[in-house]
């Protein structure tokens, strides 16, 4: 597929997906992902080249939407697999107790290593923007206690209890994306896939097993169209 054709079909289908009031109105930004700066080489097919993560999480406006079109794929089938858990899925494991407490808690987060960035406010349990489903929304880190992260628990100033509640609900749910398969959805690529991806509710990863210049994908993303993709800089 060709770029014309690829933008095309983004705003086409961007359109049904609510990720704009309009076709005419979706932000497109175009970029190549190559993982040329990862040391891809030395990461097999059964291990993770990019570590599971919800999309720009903790910034402003992230990208709510992507195409990938693997323009380029030479390396072995079942190399450098696209993995996604869906926030929706992992919603549904959590207990009424659970939900109650994680519905009452904000927290702050900006993205790692984006220390210019503010940390931004965000609630754990949300409501899908397609569907209307609640879903869990945080950054997977199962090796990073982020309670000290809970900035508010029913709109207070939240205990040592409430954060170290939070941290351990945090985890819980992190290593349900890294290991949960029932949740979990694979791209096993080819040469010329061109798969649409609602960024709001899936988590995701990379495999290793390819090296260099052996796969690259054209990606598009979409933004809400009420804020610019500048806003992420
Ligand atoms: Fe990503």
């Amino acid at each position: 597929m060709q770029f014309g054709e690829q933008q095309d079909l983004m705003q086409r289908i961007g359109a049904e997906f609510g990720w704009s009031p309009g076709s005419d109105h979706i932000i497109l930004s175009r970029y190549i992902e190559n993982h040329n700066t990862s040391s891809s080489a030395n990461i097999d097919e059964n291990n993770l080249l990019i570590s599971w993560h919800m999309e720009h999480i903790g910034k402003s406006n992230p990208a709510i939407g992507a195409s990938w079109n693997m323009r380029k794929f030479t390396c072995r089938p079942g190399t450098g697999n696209t993995l996604f858990c869906d926030g929706i899925g992992l919603f549904d494991k959590l207990n009424k107790d659970d939900v109650s407490f994680l519905e009452q808690c904000v927290y702050s987060w900006r993205p790692i290593n984006s220390k210019k960035l503010k940390p931004i406010l965000l609630e754990p349990i949300r409501n899908h923007k397609i569907t209307g489903l609640k879903m869990a929304y945080f950054p997977p880190m199962p090796n990073l206690n982020i309670g000290e992260h809970l900035h508010q628990f029913a709109g207070k100033e939240p205990t040592k209890e409430n954060k170290d509640r939070f941290g351990s609900l945090m985890i819980k749910l992190s290593c349900d994306v890294y290991s949960d398969e029932s949740i979990r959805t694979i791209q096993q690529w080819e040469q010329n896939d061109v798969i649409f991806v609602d960024l709001t509710r899936m988590y995701h990863a990379v495999n290793g097993g390819f090296s260099e210049n052996e796969r690259e994908f054209e990606g598009i993303w979409a933004f809400d169209a009420v804020s610019s993709p500048l806003d992420n800089l």
